[in-house]
């Protein structure tokens, strides 16, 4: 569509009469029967566009027309949402700058838009949001527990690669924080600086203080919620060798449901309607977000969870990452609403039973690992330690597949590269074990290091 002559026009005029209306949204407190009006969720719509956002809107149609072709088709412009809104900041935000076309008024705008801002009109999602570890905890390795990583190893340290080189920044910049997100700093001009941004991480932290990107799945400016609730909008980060999500789903009898018959699936039906019927298997955001029968939608993808299966040992969530046991109830409401309760404790003390193997596997490789350490086996470098590397794909990259693959059904990762990988890995590291007890020394050089697959 050329919006360039006159479908831009037609467009703002169905909406540019300047209607204001006030449209309370209700929240119902349970979702069977009535809805409980004492608890209100309200938005205020305010229906058409004022002169000012017209102006970005036009101009950006010839400028930006692909950005403006996005948003026209969601479904916040069609309730007067607009750049103005989301863009427009005052004078004394942190993030003020001017873009050309607003130069020398007063008006203010930033290319970074918060979680804050949006929670200016969804203080729920924002809420819940905050709680997760998609906010609270993704930020926190890329700023500091791994500067030895990023920055000494992968950034060429080591080769004498200096931190003030902006090569150095590289693995960071085009790598973790992608995913991950990261603190993003301004320049004299109050506009963002290389290698801060752009980035689409997950837990962004933006000058105004919020942290968390919400437009890493429904993507900007579309802000579209069927696109969200497909598996491949969480596969821009899950995927890979350590917690290859989107892989196990797409092997899973669920993922084999939606890959063959997803396309007649119903993707739209409002919020907190999306329910079995619309879709007959679920996606990554039926399991983790949506609401489905009695459990609302929530955006804390850490609440519905009761193992902790990313780090070195597994335990039943607490503190910081969630409430393991409430956890467990909830994800296995979702369940709930296809299967028996039979089938779901049957499946889930299956997951018990592999999160307590892989446990067992990683207790013995950390009682070789102290053994090494009281009788100075170990190399301080870890990195050119086969011991101390074995150890680390043990549990980042086998160790996780198993228990990630058993947790959603994922038999090739449970097993081939899960489980059969482990036992390799464990083996190898036990015949170094076992010559450096044997000789009193650390081998000259590791064959196993040199073409370790993991
Ligand atoms: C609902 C809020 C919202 C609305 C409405 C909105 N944007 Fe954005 N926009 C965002 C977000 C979020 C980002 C990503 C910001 C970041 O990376 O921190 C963004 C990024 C941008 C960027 C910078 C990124 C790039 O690709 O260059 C431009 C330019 C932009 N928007 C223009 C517009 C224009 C023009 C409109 C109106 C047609 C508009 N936006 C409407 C939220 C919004
Ligand atoms: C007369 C044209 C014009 C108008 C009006 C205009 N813009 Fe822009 N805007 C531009 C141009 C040109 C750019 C730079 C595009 C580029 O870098 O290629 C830009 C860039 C931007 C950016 C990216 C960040 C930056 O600072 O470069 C954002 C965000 C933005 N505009 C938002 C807005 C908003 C919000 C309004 C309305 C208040 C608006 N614009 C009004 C022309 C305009
Ligand atoms: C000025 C208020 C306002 C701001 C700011 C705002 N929104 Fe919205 N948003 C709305 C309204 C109004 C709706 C439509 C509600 C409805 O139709 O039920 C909406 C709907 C949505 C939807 C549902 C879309 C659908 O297909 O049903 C998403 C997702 C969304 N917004 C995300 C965001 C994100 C992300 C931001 C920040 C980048 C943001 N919003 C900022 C007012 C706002
Ligand atoms: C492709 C996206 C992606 C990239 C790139 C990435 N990560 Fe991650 N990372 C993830 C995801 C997704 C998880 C969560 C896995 C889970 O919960 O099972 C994660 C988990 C982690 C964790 C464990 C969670 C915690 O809070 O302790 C750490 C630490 C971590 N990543 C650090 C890094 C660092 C440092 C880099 C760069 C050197 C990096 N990641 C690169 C996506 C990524
Ligand atoms: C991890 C992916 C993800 C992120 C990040 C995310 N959302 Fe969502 N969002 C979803 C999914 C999935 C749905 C649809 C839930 C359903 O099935 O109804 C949704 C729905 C929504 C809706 C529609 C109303 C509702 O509650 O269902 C709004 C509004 C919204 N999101 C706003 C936001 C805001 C604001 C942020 C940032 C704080 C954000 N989202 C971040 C995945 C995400
Ligand atoms: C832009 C990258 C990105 C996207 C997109 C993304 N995630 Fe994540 N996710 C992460 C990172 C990074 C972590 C690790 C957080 C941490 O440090 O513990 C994570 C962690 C998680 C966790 C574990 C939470 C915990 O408490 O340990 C779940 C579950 C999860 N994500 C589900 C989803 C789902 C479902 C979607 C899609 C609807 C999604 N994610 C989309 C980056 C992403
Ligand atoms: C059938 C429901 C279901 C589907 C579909 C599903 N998951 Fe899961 N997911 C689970 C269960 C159950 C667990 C393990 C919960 C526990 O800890 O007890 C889990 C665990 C996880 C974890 C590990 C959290 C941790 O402890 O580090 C991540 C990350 C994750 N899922 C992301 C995703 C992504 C991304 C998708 C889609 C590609 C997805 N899930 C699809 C049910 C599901
Ligand atoms: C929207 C409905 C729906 C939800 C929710 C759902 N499943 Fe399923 N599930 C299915 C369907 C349909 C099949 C395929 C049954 C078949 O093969 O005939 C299936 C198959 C399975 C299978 C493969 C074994 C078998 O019986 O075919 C397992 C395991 C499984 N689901 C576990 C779970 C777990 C655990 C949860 C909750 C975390 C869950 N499912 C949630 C619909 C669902």
């Amino acid at each position: 569509m050329n919006f360039k002559k006159r479908p831009l026009g037609l467009f703002l005029s169905t909406l540019g009469i300047i209607v204001w209306c006030f449209i309370p949204i209700q929240a119902s407190g349970k979702k069977t029967g009535f809805p409980d009006l004492s608890k209100t969720k309200q938005i205020e719509i305010k229906r058409g566009f004022s002169p000012e956002a017209i102006k970005c809107i036009e101009c950006h149609a010839q400028k930006t027309p692909g950005i403006v072709e996005s948003w026209k088709t969601s479904r916040m412009a069609h309730t007067g949402v607009s750049c103005y809104d989301c863009h427009v900041v005052p004078k004394s935000s942190p993030m003020a700058s001017q873009c050309e076309g607003v130069r020398g008024t007063n008006i203010y705008t930033s290319p970074m838009v918060s979680s804050k801002r949006c929670g200016k009109c969804h203080p729920t999602e924002v809420h819940q949001f905050e709680k997760s570890a998609h906010a609270k905890l993704a930020p926190r390795p890329v700023d500091k527990k791994l500067v030895g990583l990023i920055y000494e190893l992968e950034g060429g340290g080591f080769i004498g690669v200096k931190r003030t080189d902006p090569k150095n920044w590289a693995p960071r910049a085009t790598g973790c924080q992608m995913c991950h997100g990261n603190k993003i700093e301004l320049g004299p001009d109050h506009k963002p600086i290389k290698n801060t941004w752009p980035q689409s991480g997950i837990g962004t932290v933006y000058p105004d203080g919020s942290i968390g990107n919400c437009v890493v799945c429904h993507t900007r400016h579309s802000f579209d919620i069927a696109q969200a609730r497909k598996p491949e909008a969480c596969a821009s980060c899950h995927l890979g060798p350590d917690h290859p999500d989107i892989e196990i789903y797409y092997e899973s009898k669920h993922g084999q449901i939606f890959l063959t018959q997803g396309d007649k699936w119903r993707w739209d039906s409002a919020p907190e309607t999306w329910e079995p019927g619309d879709y007959t298997a679920p996606t990554c955001a039926t399991c983790h977000m949506s609401g489905i029968g009695d459990l609302h939608t929530t955006h804390n993808i850490t609440e519905r969870l009761k193992w902790d299966l990313v780090h070195k040992k597994s335990v039943i969530r607490t503190g910081e990452r969630g409430d393991g046991y409430k956890g467990e109830k909830l994800m296995e409401k979702v369940c709930a609403n296809c299967h028996s309760t039979l089938h779901t404790k049957q499946f889930m003390s299956s997951l018990d039973n592999a999160v307590a193997l892989y446990n067992t596997y990683w207790d013995g490789a950390t009682k070789m690992y102290n053994d090494l350490k009281a009788k100075e086996l170990l190399k301080k470098d870890k990195w050119s330690d086969g011991y101390q590397e074995l150890m680390y794909y043990l549990w980042h990259h086998t160790g996780r597949r198993a228990r990630q693959g058993a947790a959603m059904n994922g038999a090739d990762y449970a097993h081939w590269h899960g489980f059969f990988q482990i036992f390799q890995v464990y083996k190898d590291m036990q015949a170094i074990y076992n010559y450096r007890i044997k000789h009193n020394k650390i081998e000259e050089l590791s064959t196993v290091m040199s073409s370790a697959p993991y």
